[in-house]
């Protein structure tokens, strides 16, 4: 999508569609709209009146304007409650115009960014939020598709200035294109199916956003994986037949030698439970296992293309979890890269093994923070659902940034308890612990046992196995991938940039 800006009048600005977003029962009151509305002969005023335009959230109303001024439509956009905005209100309501719009078949639309008032917030992230709603709105996955017809996205957003600062409102769309941008190709790589997106094909992508950004990239086959000993990793792989990669990106923003920021990401490309086979139905879902892994190598793009003063590590170990005459068993023991020994009770509680070995790597690059991302347990998505991601730490400090980074994105983190007593649970009797911890307490089992390969240095472990997709369209979300987090690493990766 091509974002612009102009300085004109909202009755000059030629544009197909022209987007006034208006809080509710205040929609008289916006410059926009007063500046538009006598020339359609108080149109907009009659439809308030009548109650057909109230400004709730979500509410988009079309109006055409048969040549009375340049906007060929004018476009009400709810924003819903001024006491109840959020920055999230902007992305929300560009996105909801957007999808009426590319409902219509309108591919190009101007947004008057609202008064200065708006939340108190500046000029550049108005511009920044309105783009990545824009973007993330009109996201859709239609490669697959063969036949005509397919509804197209939105190729053109002007944004109004007004009187704000051009360089201010410019700084703010490209910060929001990047933003968007990554979290679009994570939701594209997330959609792919299993048999387009195997290991290889998780490496290929990586080598391809390396390529494009000027990145370090090395993709560790399975005779180095062995060398290496990242002998749990390689345990969920044995069972297919799509060779296991080991992909680890650099981006260096400092002089300095440091790691600052490791974001490792769970990639199974295809999950069907292994030996501990999952039930069919819905088995389809588990091609988004691979959602962690996508999000981290989106996030360091946009790291790089930010050109963040952090030198930060995506370690992805991509496999499939198959099962076959090859596949391992419960009951197997296998000892990991950290010397640590685990055994094997569910072969369907994979990505806790394939992440022991990538943290253990991590550690050892000497990764002064890490951050780990994963789809790793049904039983956070019965505690969360598919609103906010579970949030595990070592550290009270670091998970703090990552929930505001968090809500400053729109994507909620939720706390969850890391107590000791719930280790009990993994205790194992013929190895230093079993892979699961039993039902109850899942989610947290699940951390704890990932906490113990984490070291000492500061760790999130963020469990995105209900927010990584959506099973309905949501606000600027679509059915499918969400791209959750990586606008939250992006946000954090800016923090830690400029407090260090
Ligand atoms: N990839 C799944 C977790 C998952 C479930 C992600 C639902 C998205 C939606 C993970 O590998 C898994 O199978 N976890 C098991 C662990 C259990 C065997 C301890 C689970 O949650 O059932
Ligand atoms: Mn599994
Ligand atoms: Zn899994």
């Amino acid at each position: 999508m091509q974002v612009k800006i102009t300085t004109q009048q909202p009755a000059d600005i030629t544009t197909p569609a022209l987007v006034a977003l208006c809080f509710k029962d205040k929609v008289r009151d916006d410059s926009a709209v007063k500046a538009v509305d006598p020339a359609l002969s108080g149109a907009i005023s009659r439809l308030v009146q009548s109650g057909e335009i109230k400004g709730k959230a979500g509410e988009v109303t079309v109006i055409h304007t048969l040549g009375k001024v340049k906007p060929e439509r004018m476009v009400i956009g709810g924003m819903g409650k001024e006491t109840e905005f959020t920055p999230d209100t902007i992305r929300r309501s560009v996105a909801a115009a957007c999808k009426a719009l590319i409902n219509k078949g309108v591919k190009e639309l101007a947004v008057v960014l609202p008064e200065a008032s708006t939340g108190g917030l500046e000029p550049a992230l108005l511009a920044q939020l309105a783009t990545e709603g824009a973007i993330l709105g009109s996201w859709s996955f239609k490669k697959y598709f063969t036949g005509e017809n397919q509804p197209s996205g939105i190729e053109s957003l002007t944004l109004a200035a007004g009187s704000f600062s051009t360089a201010e409102v410019q700084k703010g769309i490209d910060k929001g294109m990047v933003m968007a941008e990554a979290a679009n190709m994570a939701r594209d790589l997330v959609n792919e199916p299993g048999n387009y997106m195997t290991p290889l094909d998780m490496a290929a992508a990586a080598e391809q956003v390396a390529r494009d950004n000027s990145l370090e990239i090395t993709v560790l086959d399975k005779d180095k994986m062995e060398e290496m000993g990242m002998r749990a990793v390689l345990a969920v792989a044995q069972g297919s037949a799509n060779p296991p990669r080991f992909i680890i990106m650099k981006y260096k923003g400092t002089a300095s030698s440091s790691v600052d920021l490791a974001l490792v990401g769970k990639a199974v490309t295809f999950d069907s439970g292994g030996i501990s086979i999952k039930p069919s139905e819905k088995m389809e879902n588990m091609k988004t296992d691979m959602a962690g892994g996508a999000s981290v190598i989106a996030a360091i793009q946009a790291i790089a293309r930010l050109k963040l003063a952090i030198n930060v590590v995506a370690l992805v170990a991509a496999v499939e979890n198959l099962p076959s005459g090859t596949a391992q068993r419960p009951g197997d023991v296998v000892k990991s890269m950290s010397g640590k020994t685990i055994e094997v009770i569910s072969t369907d509680a994979e990505g806790r093994m394939t992440l022991a070995d990538v943290l253990t790597y991590a550690v050892n690059l000497g990764a002064e923070r890490i951050i780990d991302i994963a789809t790793l347990t049904g039983a956070c998505v019965v505690a969360l659902g598919e609103v906010a991601t579970g949030a595990f730490t070592n550290n009270q400090e670091l998970v703090e940034m990552v929930k505001k980074a968090g809500d400053d994105a729109g994507e909620y983190m939720w706390q969850m308890p890391m107590y000791d007593e719930y280790r009990e649970q993994y205790k194992s009797d013929v190895a230093d612990m079993k892979n699961v911890g039993g039902r109850e307490a899942g989610a947290v089992t699940a951390a704890l046992f990932l906490s113990e390969y984490a070291g000492s240095k500061p760790w999130v472990h963020l469990d995105i196995a209900g927010t990584s997709e959506t099973s309905r369209d949501r606000g600027y979300w679509k059915k499918g991938g969400t791209g959750v987090p990586v606008r939250t690493l992006i946000n954090l990766a800016t923090r830690l940039a400029e407090s260090s």
